[in-house]
């Protein structure tokens, strides 16, 4: 049987990116990062000054994503692959707060999604990718495979990434944080292109109480039952 299509979806910090990596490498699959294509975006319109506190004309974001060119390279020596914007290696410059508190808008703009959904096709057209995101089971893959949807207490969620920003040196608040959160959950749900929505055959785990090692256990075995369903089947 050929490699499958996973799905991941789900709110923020709701520890998908860390479940999706470690599945991708349990089972060999490429791991594909949708949030940070979202994030390089907002960097560069961050960087030519065509967002600013918050705000956007919509045709200056549109206008500029020609010039946009968003990849992943893998790194052997770390192991993962890295985001690249234009050549130039973004990871660490995409994952602060600056960028989660303007991702968000930048993400509801129609055109930014057409534009990074197409790429993000084109990654899973061969299968064995494990993609994690917001509309990745609903709009990028409505036919992978399996389809997982996470959750978790908004508590835990603040403080988990209250704890990795802190572990970065950033200055700010858990409130803050959990405000910061429950704004990013407000327009990732209430856009009008590709809201934040559990697919209605997506599975959902709840990880607020659940270890690494148990969630992980948990998704294997739904990924093992839906392949031998797809087996018994073909
Ligand atoms: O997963 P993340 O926190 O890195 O995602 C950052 C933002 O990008 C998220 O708040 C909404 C947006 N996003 C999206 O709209 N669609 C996706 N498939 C992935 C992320």
């Amino acid at each position: 049987m050929s490699k499958l299509t996973i799905a991941i979806d789900g709110f923020s910090s709701c520890g998908k990116s860390t479940l999706a990596k470690e599945i991708a490498q349990a089972l060999n699959y490429i791991y594909a990062d949708s949030g940070a294509m979202y994030r390089a975006v907002t960097l560069y319109m961050l960087d030519k000054g065509i967002l600013k506190d918050g705000a956007f004309i919509p045709e200056q974001v549109i206008s500029a994503l020609d010039k946009i060119d968003i990849a992943f390279k893998f790194d052997a020596s770390l192991g993962k692959s890295e985001t690249y914007l234009n050549g130039v290696n973004v990871e660490k410059d995409i994952r602060n707060s600056r960028i989660s508190k303007n991702v968000s808008g930048i993400s509801a703009v129609k055109e930014v999604r057409e534009k990074l959904v197409e790429i993000q096709q084109n990654m899973g057209k061969t299968g064995g990718v494990v993609m994690d995101g917001r509309d990745i089971g609903t709009v990028v893959f409505p036919n992978a495979e399996v389809k997982l949807f996470m959750t978790a207490s908004n508590r835990v969620r603040a403080e988990r990434r209250y704890k990795e920003l802190k572990e970065k040196g950033e200055n700010i608040s858990l409130d803050q944080v959990a405000e910061d959160l429950q704004k990013r959950d407000y327009i990732d749900m209430n856009r009008e292109i590709s809201p934040l929505r559990k697919a209605d055959d997506a599975i959902e785990i709840d990880n607020s109480e659940l270890t690494r090692a148990s969630q992980l256990e948990t998704a294997l075995a739904i990924i093992k039952k839906q392949k031998s369903k797809l087996l018994s089947k073909a």
